[in-house]
Parts: structure tokens; sequence; C-alpha cells
């Protein structure tokens, strides 16, 4: 901005120099190193035949690792399984991804309103384009490899907006739902005329994609270490792909959510309010863990329909009783992939007090993520004992 007229905001962006220059610099890389292309190429020529009998991910990242189910397993059971681990994951990711979508135009329209903010708004308007490229590679994925394996849908869904649902696997109801599109219509209302609010979103996102990127470092693996990256099975070529952009992604929610607030007004006491409200939120949304895909927040009990349907293909045969005592011996009783899955789940825990730790106006609850640390496994077999005693196949 011009230092000697007058204007609206005392401080700038500009006069963060550090701060500029790595945002600059981050626009700069993500534009030239951009993966999306290449997701769509993929995309385009995936045929499940060509890669059906071979995993897409490291072991471990199969869906139901370490639960009796996978321990009796065969061969040809466990591709499947490594393979759906795959589907679900990223099933999740694209509904993040719709919400990302949204936000970030949401969240560049509140901070273009300031001086000097282009270089942030092109940033995230980059990021919007390359999620729609992510969101189409794995939904053409996902959707084929389920057409082709059951003829219906377990983990994918039609396209829909964010008000829909953000976990697609969460402990909701139709009051939950109510209450939470209202939050989110509130919330961006807000923001698309408030700076701060709008550089805090990108907190919020930052910390929400924390977990992530571990888990979808060590998926992007499978590729890196693949001996023959040219024939490498196209999702895992995917999976990396997307980590390349992502990382990206992820330090544009760092800069933003941590140092754009230097740049802005000290927060008013409303503002304060709502992002303490919006960080509880997130706290909620990944309290739970779940054994059937580990390193994602999901309410178990709203899996046991989709698994008990996949107990029941002709993939694992089982009859009525076969599939309840197995989703009994998975979710009810102590096992490795419920060890697990509730370290991840700690693991993530810890680094998100780590990641809010310099964010001086969160409560004590938020800054210690009080919500979060409070699940356990007694509590996690507990409810899940009762969910399945309530649970009907049909
Ligand atoms: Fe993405
Ligand atoms: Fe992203």
């Amino acid at each position: 901005m011009h230092p000697h007229l007058a204007q609206r905001n005392t401080k700038s962006l500009l006069d963060d120099r550090p701060t500029y220059k790595k945002l600059e610099l981050n626009q700069k890389r993500n534009d030239e190193q951009d993966h999306s292309a290449m997701m769509d190429e993929a995309a385009a020529k995936f045929v499940y035949e060509d890669c059906k009998d071979e995993y897409w991910n490291p072991e471990e990242f199969s869906l139901l690792y370490g639960t009796p189910l996978w321990n009796e397993s065969s061969t040809a059971q466990k591709v499947i399984l490594n393979q759906l681990f795959w589907v679900g994951y990223y099933s999740q990711i694209i509904s993040a991804e719709i919400a990302t979508i949204y936000l970030n135009q949401v969240s560049a329209a509140g901070l273009y309103a300031h001086e000097d903010f282009r270089i942030v708004c092109d940033s995230l308007d980059l990021e919007t384009k390359q999620e729609r490229a992510h969101i189409n590679a794995f939904k053409t994925i996902g959707e084929d490899v389920e057409w082709r394996l059951f003829g219906e849908r377990l983990f994918t869904y039609p396209m829909r907006s964010l008000f829909e649902q953000t976990m697609i696997f969460a402990d909701s109801n139709a009051g939950k739902d109510f209450w939470r599109k209202l939050q989110i219509k509130a919330f961006t209302l807000l923001s698309s005329s408030n700076a701060f609010l709008a550089s805090q979103y990108l907190l919020v996102r930052g910390l929400r994609t924390l977990n992530g990127k571990q888990i979808q470092h060590k998926l992007s693996l499978y590729y890196t270490s693949h001996p023959d990256k040219e024939n490498a099975p196209i999702p895992s070529k995917i999976s990396y792909y997307h980590f390349m952009d992502e990382s990206f992604h992820f330090n544009t929610s760092k800069l933003i959510g941590h140092e754009i607030p230097r740049s802005l007004d000290e927060p008013t006491s409303f503002e304060k309010f709502v992002m303490n409200k919006g960080i509880a939120g997130c706290q909620k949304d990944h309290f739970n863990f779940s054994a059937t895909l580990k390193g994602i927040f999901w309410y178990e009990p709203s899996l046991f329909p989709v698994l008990y349907k996949l107990f029941r293909s002709v993939h694992f045969g089982m009859n009525d009783a076969e599939a309840r005592k197995m989703l009994e011996g998975c979710f009810c009783q102590e096992n490795e992939a419920i060890n697990q899955a509730y370290e991840l789940h700690r693991t993530a825990y810890e680094s998100y007090k780590v990641y809010v730790d310099p964010i001086q106006y969160l409560d004590d609850q938020n800054r210690n993520m009080k919500i979060m640390g409070g699940n356990s496994i007694q509590k996690y077999l507990s409810l899940n004992t009762k969910a399945l005693r309530n649970f009907r196949s049909t």
C-alpha cells in the first residue's frame, strides 16, 4: 500500500518481509511443481485390471490391518483390503477437500479486503484448482473399484456440498447435523468480511491436515520405494503426486494461520470466542479413532453397516452370524489394530498441542486439546459393544 496516502488499516503484510517472502516462495514453487495435471493424466489412464492383483499402499495401510479379519484373510483378500484402504482413505479426503474449496474462497474474500493480500489469495486460488484435480482422481478410481468389486458403493458417495458432512463416518444425527450446518454458515458469513477469522480458518485447516500429512507421507512411500516406478500401480502414483501438492498447502496453512495475525489488528473478544468454538469443534471431529482405517478419525459404529456388507460380499463369503461375530472380534476386543489406531490418535493429539502452542488467544481446553485427549481404548470398546448390540443389518 502507498505509505503516504490514507489507508483503512494501520498494519500491512508488506511490513512483515520474512512472512511475505515465504508466502511468495511457497506460491512460486507450488505453481512450478504443480502435480495436478499428472494426477489428471494418471486418473484417465487407470484400468483396474492392470493393478488389481497388487497392493497400492504399504501393507500396514490396509483396511482392518491387525484385526482378526486381517489375520484370517487369504492373500487375495488382503489385496482387496489394501486397495479398499486407498478407496476409503481418499473418500474421506474428498470430503475434506470439498470443504476446503469452499472455505479457501471465503477466506480469500475476507483477506482481500485488506491491502497487500493478493499473494495470499493467489495461493488459495491455485490450491483450490488443485483440489478439484485431486478430487477427480480419487473419485474416478474409488468409484470404479467399488463398482467392479461390489457393484455398489461402500465408502464413496455422489458429489455433494460441504454442508452434508465433513467426516463421512461420524457420530451424528439430524440434530447435530443441523447445528453443524448453521455453525458453518455463520462462520463463513462472518469470515468473508473479517480478515482475522479468515486467517484463522487456515489455522483450523492446518490443524485438520496435520495428521493427514503424516499418513499421506507414509502412503506416498509405496511409490517412492517401488523398484519399477513406471509400472507402479496408478493409485500409488496418485498418493505420491497428492502428497507433493499437499506439502505446499500445509505450508500455506501454517504461514497464514500462524504469521498473518501479526499483520492484522488484535482480535476482539468476539473473534476469540468464535475461534475457540471452531477449534473445539475440530477436537470433537477428531475425538474418535478407527481400527477399520487407522489415521482417519471415523466413528466405528457408523461403519458397521458398510463392513457387514463387505463381510457378506462374495469376496469374504460370510453368513449373518459369521459377519456379526467378526464385527465383535474386530471392534469389541482389544487387538493389534485397535492399539495401532489409538497410538496414531495419541500422536495426532500430541502434535496438535505443539501446533497450537504459539496461539495466545486459545483457552486452556483448546491449548491442551482436552476434548480429543479424553478418548481411550476402554471407552472405544464399551461404545462399540453397546452399538453392536443395537446393530440391525437390514
Ligand atoms: Fe488435495
Ligand atoms: Fe490441499
